[in-house]
């Protein structure tokens, strides 16, 4: 019989939405596959139990608990503080304390032994994201022959940053300790096949597979989608009903940027170029207003309150300039906002603005293109360091450091014909409907299958 599929990621909300990509796919692929999904809890006490978590959700939930300690050092310290700059191209950033790596080691060890305990032969497990690379190998160490998946959410890191990494030496045994190694887009396929391609103890096998630590390893990319009817239902019922309190006047176009407050998110260049915009729009153009939602993350850790006052500070002196007795061009809000209202905001913003430095994927932009009205569809305007780049190649894509780039791709947007408008939202829609939430669990999960056959094999 077909065992349980065991999700495990650091972030799963408890009793409500959360933010970022990855909770809201894992909601929406759980729901359809049913199984269960771990993941942490912060807690005075750590300990090593699960605990349940009663929700109206088709899928069980479970928590482990995380101790101050374990906040500060395994999640604020070791993986938002090395590894995220680390595989976001900001090696300038890390911020590495000794104490970090005994806390990423500390509790990636104790959920690796409480796994143990809970696991069934036929259980499929999957992990997700930077905080788990070196969870499948503790659990490889303590007899675990399950078939373990990883999916990774953010880009690979490429080899000259890995070398800032300071478990370097370990890292290429945590990726092949999985049996399918799950990313984003065909570049960090190629950027991890590198790695192992300049490690002597790694073969590149006839089917493509590599065989490290005599293990046989799967790498492949598994585009992350989305649920394109939920966004779209969502988009239409606020046409007519949910309220978002938005007035444009007549004269106004909207431009929408929704991102967590992160340095990888381009946040600064994005209200610069707009700025640029705003400095050589005609004087008899449109009023263009972005309304930027950056919802606060991580804010114990210095780049993230940085980039807070960097944005407050810009925000300030581009509306000191440009402001009207009745217009303000940048509306800035620091909280989160509810997906239904983001859906409907979407549908009525006649450019979505997605200009990340380095991003995994970026749900954004294909929550964008599907909350838009088919018949007067929004333009997209996407950064080609966006994951969704190497998928949506009919948005506008811009170089998210050039900051004139990005003001012109605003001019030819709000000034796009309705015809090429449609034409390229339509080629987008078929993308993201083809390649949807349902099928990205569906040919990871397929992929973990075949995979555990052949590990098999070469056991026997
Ligand atoms: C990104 C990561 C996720 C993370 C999310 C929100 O999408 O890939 O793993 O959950 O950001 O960040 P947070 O630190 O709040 O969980």
């Amino acid at each position: 019989m077909e065992g349980r599929l065991i999700v495990v990621s650091n972030r799963m909300p408890l009793g409500g939405a959360g933010s970022g990509g990855l909770v809201v796919a894992l909601h929406e692929a759980l729901s359809a596959e049913g199984g269960v999904w771990i993941g942490s809890e912060e807690a005075e006490v750590a300990d090593d139990e699960f605990h349940r978590h009663e929700e109206d959700v088709p899928y069980e939930k479970l928590t482990f608990t995380l101790d101050a300690d374990d906040h500060a050092e395994y999640y604020l310290g070791y993986a938002n503080s090395v590894l995220w700059p680390l595989c976001h191209r900001r090696s300038d950033l890390i911020d590495y304390e000794a104490r970090f790596r005994a806390g990423y080691d500390r509790v990636n060890r104790r959920l690796a032994e409480m796994l143990t305990r809970i696991l069934q032969p036929d259980d499929r497990l999957w992990v997700h994201d930077y905080h788990f690379f070196p969870l499948a190998a503790h659990l490889r160490a303590l007899g675990v022959e399950n078939r373990i998946g990883f999916f990774l959410h953010i880009p690979f890191p490429n080899g000259s940053d890995l070398l800032a990494l300071p478990d370097r030496e370990s890292f290429p045994g945590w990726i092949s300790a999985y049996d399918v190694v799950g990313l984003q887009t065909q570049r960090d396929v190629a950027t991890c096949l590198e790695m192992f391609r300049s490690d002597v103890d790694a073969e590149m096998m006839l089917d493509g597979a590599i065989k490290h630590d005599d293990r046989l390893v799967e790498l492949r990319s598994f585009p992350i989608g989305i649920d394109v009817e939920v966004m779209r239902s969502a988009a239409g019922e606020g046409e007519g009903g949910a309220d978002t309190r938005l007035k444009l006047d007549a004269r106004e176009r909207l431009l929408i940027g929704v991102d967590r407050l992160d340095y990888s998110k381009g946040l600064v260049k994005r209200l610069q170029a707009f700025g640029v915009y705003l400095d050589k729009r005609p004087p008899d153009a449109a009023r263009a207003t972005l309304l930027q939602i950056a919802p606060p993350t991580r804010e114990d850790v210095r780049a993230y309150a940085e980039i807070r006052d960097e944005l407050e500070r810009l925000t300030g002196a581009i509306n000191g300039r440009h402001s009207e007795i009745d217009w303000t061009p940048i509306r800035y809000i620091h909280r989160q906002v509810p997906r239904e209202v983001l859906a409907t905001l979407f549908r009525r913003a006649s450019v979505g603005l997605v200009t990340p430095l380095a991003d995994g994927m970026n749900l954004v932009a294909k929550e964008y293109v599907a909350s838009q009205n088919p018949d007067d569809p929004g333009v997209l305007i996407l950064s080609r360091f966006a994951g969704a780049a190497e998928q949506l190649d009919q948005a506008l894509i811009v170089n998210p450091y050039d900051t004139d780039e990005m003001a012109q791709a605003i001019e030819q947007a709000l000034k796009m014909p309705l015809e090429e408008r449609k034409m390229r939202h339509e080629s987008m829609l078929a993308e993201i409907e083809a390649h949807d939430i349902a099928w990205w669990s569906s040919q990871f999960l397929r992929a973990l299958e075949g995979r555990d056959v052949r590990n098999r094999q070469r056991d026997a």
